[in-house]
């Protein structure tokens, strides 16, 4: 399964690239504007550290409008998928923007039927919310084998990638189920990385061998 970070941020996108983790990164509106500068030279900063797909949103809410600006996000460099919400106008987006050779990121993905609607206009990625369903009092992740099941049936080749991640069991669960893709923030990415015992575990490796160099002195 492949990681891709959800950030605007270059520091958290430069760390995690550094060590070799990282296959892309996810963007939304939210997420850059809370980025100083211009989005343009971020999305190309961006693009230049992880060589990897980098999702860039569209704001225009008709299809001519997310067109204009799929296409001019997609001049920015060759790594950008364009993002794209799943309403009637994306989907139309969608079909053009992929009949052009583009990639794009059907995002805001809540059920089955539109993801499925998504991959037949030729979607790259469709982003299915987990978190978000969790916070309305549902099962994110129900959805996310709901999909899983569609695209193996039909060997669609639209990858899902699972996104509103808040923590290391959705990551698990994603792989578990065989999502080709996991979007999470930083701190989530973090936190997979960590467990109590290996810390203990190390602490008591390293302080049993200085005692057994000290005793040989
Ligand atoms: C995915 O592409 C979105 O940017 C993101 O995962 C949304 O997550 P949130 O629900 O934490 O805002």
């Amino acid at each position: 399964m492949k990681l891709f970070v959800d950030t605007g941020n270059v520091k958290e996108i430069e760390a995690l690239a550094a060590l070799g983790i990282l296959d892309g990164v996810t963007t939304n509106p939210s997420l850059l504007a809370k980025e100083s500068g211009d989005y343009r030279q971020i999305l190309k900063q961006i693009c230049q550290i992880v060589r990897g797909p980098v999702s860039a949103e569209v704001v225009a809410t008709d299809t001519a409008g997310m067109l204009r600006e799929g296409r001019d996000l997609a001049s920015i460099d060759e790594h950008v998928v364009i993002k794209v919400p799943f309403t009637k106008d994306g989907v139309r987006a969608c079909k053009t923007l992929a009949s052009e050779g583009q990639r794009v990121n059907v995002t805001l993905i809540f059920s089955a039927t539109q993801a499925w609607l998504a991959a037949k206009v030729g979607a790259a990625y469709v982003s299915p919310f987990v978190g978000r369903l969790d916070d309305v009092g549902t099962t994110g992740m129900n959805l996310v084998r709901e999909i899983v099941d569609i695209f193996d049936n039909f060997e669609f080749p639209t990858e899902i990638l699972v996104a509103s991640v808040r923590n290391p069991i959705h990551v698990v669960e994603a792989a578990r189920m065989g999502a080709d893709v996991v979007t999470a923030p930083a701190a989530v990415i973090e936190q997979c990385f960590k467990h109590p015992l290996t810390d203990i575990g190390l602490e008591r490796f390293l302080k049993d061998w200085e005692k057994a160099q000290a005793a040989k002195v």
